[in-house]
């Protein structure tokens, strides 16, 4: 991370929008396929197939040694998730956390869905990160605060009973698949960056919700996999957007609603 955060021209935009809404396309076709005795492998080799198909590569596979296409991160696993032989069950959560490279530009987003019927308690940490996004992305525009994001997840999260994942952030996006601004979920500390925002910068947005503690722990043998500490639920949407003079426009948006997940969809107005 460079400290400089870039701003995208409209042509620049252009290319990024190819690029997500490939990855879009990518998780309507895993909710629409995703049910219980599904390996995890399985939505390995639907994204990584279906990336391929649509002309572009799969982000995740050997970034930083990561050995597949796409993260699938199941109940307490916060992120990161490797997928392997483990079969989903009717009442689990999985998130799958989809990046498509196609033409230099990566695009990044991801849902949780429900695997059969979800317990009460899984649908409100998935219905509350869910949210958590939508309230996140509705704080963006041209002037504001990065940290003004983190602000508004946070108060919501926290009056939902939930707390909010600290050691990962949402980033900018674009030629790099992460870069600057590292954009918190929580509210910024006092002395900490809290830079504005500028039309032309993209950047993720993907609270990291639980339903117990904030803390998290990483994996000590696979050193990727995130589990939250007390081993209670998490989930998170994602979303890459771009900042524009009165909003942003979320370059991530799903053309249909989202099979097994949450219902009410993120088709929000551009800005
Ligand atoms: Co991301």
């Amino acid at each position: 991370m460079s400290g400089v955060i870039e701003i995208k021209s409209a042509r620049e935009v252009d290319d990024l929008r190819v690029a997500c809404q490939m990855a879009a396309e990518t998780m309507l076709l895993v909710g629409e396929r995703l049910r219980p005795g599904m390996t995890t492998d399985d939505i390995n080799t639907l994204v990584h197939e279906d990336t391929l198909r649509r002309g572009g590569r799969p982000s995740p596979l050997n970034y930083h040694g990561f050995p597949k296409s796409v993260c699938t991160s199941v109940n307490e696993v916060v992120c990161h998730g490797i997928p392997g032989p483990q079969k989903l069950r009717n009442g689990d959560i999985v998130n799958v956390d989809v990046t498509t490279l196609f033409n230099g530009y990566h695009g990044d987003t991801s849902a949780t869905f429900y695997v059969g019927e979800p317990s009460a308690e899984a649908r409100h940490v998935t219905e509350v990160a869910r949210r958590c996004l939508e309230l996140g992305i509705a704080v963006v525009k041209d002037g504001a605060r990065i940290g003004d994001i983190g602000a508004a997840i946070e108060e919501y999260a926290e009056a939902q009973g939930c707390s909010v994942v600290r050691d990962f952030v949402g980033h900018g996006i674009g030629r790099k698949f992460h870069t600057d601004p590292q954009v918190p979920h929580y509210k910024p500390k006092r002395d900490t960056p809290n830079p504005r925002m500028r039309s032309g910068m993209t950047f993720t947005i993907e609270p990291m919700i639980n339903l117990g503690t904030w803390e998290v722990d990483v994996d000590t043998k696979d050193k990727w996999t995130v589990r939250t500490r007390d081993r209670r639920l998490s989930a998170q949407f994602e979303h890459t957007l771009v900042v524009t003079r009165t909003g942003c426009e979320v370059l991530t948006r799903r053309a249909r609603t989202l099979a097994n997940s949450e219902n009410v969809d993120l088709l929000l107005a551009s800005g």
